[in-house]
């Protein structure tokens, strides 16, 4: 799957230098072959070392310079959040996001998606819904942008920052949250059914030591293993500045996370500061990670001091020129020092295997459902298959549960809203090739349908 991209070479080293024995800590004694890069010395141990990209910066060849020579993962500072990708309601607009992304891909680096769901950055006319079309439109959203980029991502932070800073270990309040108490875990499902390889994260600030928020965001993951809502990890922000310094129980906290089962990930960092004072912070967050054997990798948001968000604190890695600064050398020699080697992952299975049509012949087609079910609404994703003759055109009925109407529906024109329901296919996908297929969806109120009828038109 996301392989190291120069794990081979670092590898040798870690098993010349070191007696590796199940769980233990990898010592690497060799400093002659020690990785000269972030993303090598973090592969060494089988990590990601990334940054946060802006796509306006890909034309700036000192940045790319950097980028490509040091980094094997990126997160998309801005570019895949809701306002970007959503700007109007149900138009889609991936262009800034896919730039990383390719360039991502020719480098063979990782991709974290930030974010699906989150309370800041959201396009004006979701702060403007409330209630069931907020949900509605939330799920959409997060289905749409996840399937949109299935296969590609290796972690999707699917939800950021959900909790209130005020120590009372609540929710935040947000237009989110009033749809419901479930909304996160709504969400994460929704993930999941569109994109059932990619790691699913929670994210947050201001949780990196054990706290009322953090114990607040640790409950919430428990309770989720606990049912089964699918989680696989944890991102710790960790913005620090001598407001917000690294915790003493920095390592402790983010092994009592990897404790519940899920894998932990340092996603935004950046410390405020210079010289060996900063320096040794940045060591100290990177052996935390390292010590932690299910801390999967560190991303810091962003290259130079001046890209960054908080440019006048200073808090990264590369002087604005370029140049490696002291916080550099430290994070790469904590690196280069070893660690613990992360599990490698099992393979991981759809929570819901797709149903295999039948081949229905000549000028037939057929339509399965995926449904994504929570209590009082549904997404409904539906794939078309043509058999073994193409399509000119379809049409899907399908008849409702007493109570469920249908709100929205996407790449299809709808007729009727409750008991059956019609939906044929619009200008641009009716076109079906013989054994291919195409999708559409719709949401709506109530328990939504689990079968549906294609026929050819
Ligand atoms: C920041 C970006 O860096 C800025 O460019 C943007 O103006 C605001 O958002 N927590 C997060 C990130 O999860 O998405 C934020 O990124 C920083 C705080």
């Amino acid at each position: 799957m996301h392989k190291p991209r120069t794990p081979l070479r670092a590898l040798g080293v870690a098993a010349a230098a070191a007696v590796v024995a199940a769980g233990s800590v990898v010592a690497l004694t060799s400093t002659a072959e020690a990785a000269t890069t972030l993303g090598a010395s973090a592969a060494a141990t089988g990590r990601y070392f990334g940054t946060a990209v802006a796509a306006n910066k890909l034309s700036d060849s000192t940045y790319v310079g950097i980028l490509d020579r040091e980094f094997n993962a990126v997160t998309p500072e801005n570019e895949m959040k809701w306002d970007a990708t959503e700007p109007n309601q149900n138009q889609f607009n991936y262009s800034s996001a896919d730039r990383i992304v390719s360039h991502a891909q020719a480098q063979n680096m990782r991709i974290r998606g930030h974010a699906l769901a989150w309370h800041q950055q959201q396009p004006g006319w979701a702060q403007n819904l409330s209630g069931t079309a907020l949900r509605n439109a939330m799920l959409n959203h997060v289905t749409t942008v996840a399937a949109h980029y299935k296969g590609q991502i290796y972690a999707w932070d699917v939800v950021n920052e959900a909790f209130d800073d005020g120590g009372n270990g609540a929710r935040r309040d947000s237009n989110l949250q009033r749809t419901g108490n479930d909304w996160i875990e709504a969400a994460f499902r929704a993930a999941r059914a569109a994109d059932p390889g990619a790691k699913l994260c929670y994210n947050d600030y201001n949780t990196d030591g054990q706290n009322a928020k953090s114990n607040a965001v640790y409950a919430m993951v428990q309770d989720f293993k606990s049912r089964g809502v699918p989680i696989d990890c944890v991102g710790f922000q960790s913005h620090f500045n001598a407001q917000s310094p690294v915790p003493s129980d920095y390592q402790a906290n983010l092994q009592r996370f990897a404790n519940l089962g899920v894998d932990v990930q340092i996603t935004e960092l950046d410390i405020e500061g210079s010289g060996q004072t900063q320096a040794d912070n940045f060591g100290r967050v990177v052996k935390a990670c390292l010590a932690v054997s299910r801390c999967t990798g560190i991303t810091v948001w962003g290259i130079r001091d001046s890209d960054s968000w908080r440019a006048s604190g200073t808090p990264l890695l590369f002087d604005s020129s370029g140049n490696k600064k002291a916080a550099y050398t430290s994070t790469l020699n904590a690196l280069n020092s070893g660690g613990t080697t992360p599990p490698s992952d099992p393979p991981t299975s759809p929570s819901t295997p797709p149903s295999t049509p039948t081949d229905p012949g000549t000028g037939a087609c057929t339509a399965t459902i995926s449904l994504n079910q929570w209590n009082g609404g549904f997404v409904a994703t539906v794939r078309v298959s043509a058999g073994s003759s193409a399509l000119s055109g379809w049409s899907v009925s399908t008849t409702l549960p007493s109570g469920a109407a249908v709100t929205n529906s996407w790449s299809s024109q709808s007729s009727g809203s409750s008991g059956t329901v019609r939906f044929a296919n619009v200008s641009y996908n009716g076109s079906v090739a013989a054994g291919g297929s195409t999708e559409f969806g719709f949401q709506g109120t109530g328990t939504g349908p689990s079968s549906a009828t294609c026929s050819a038109s």
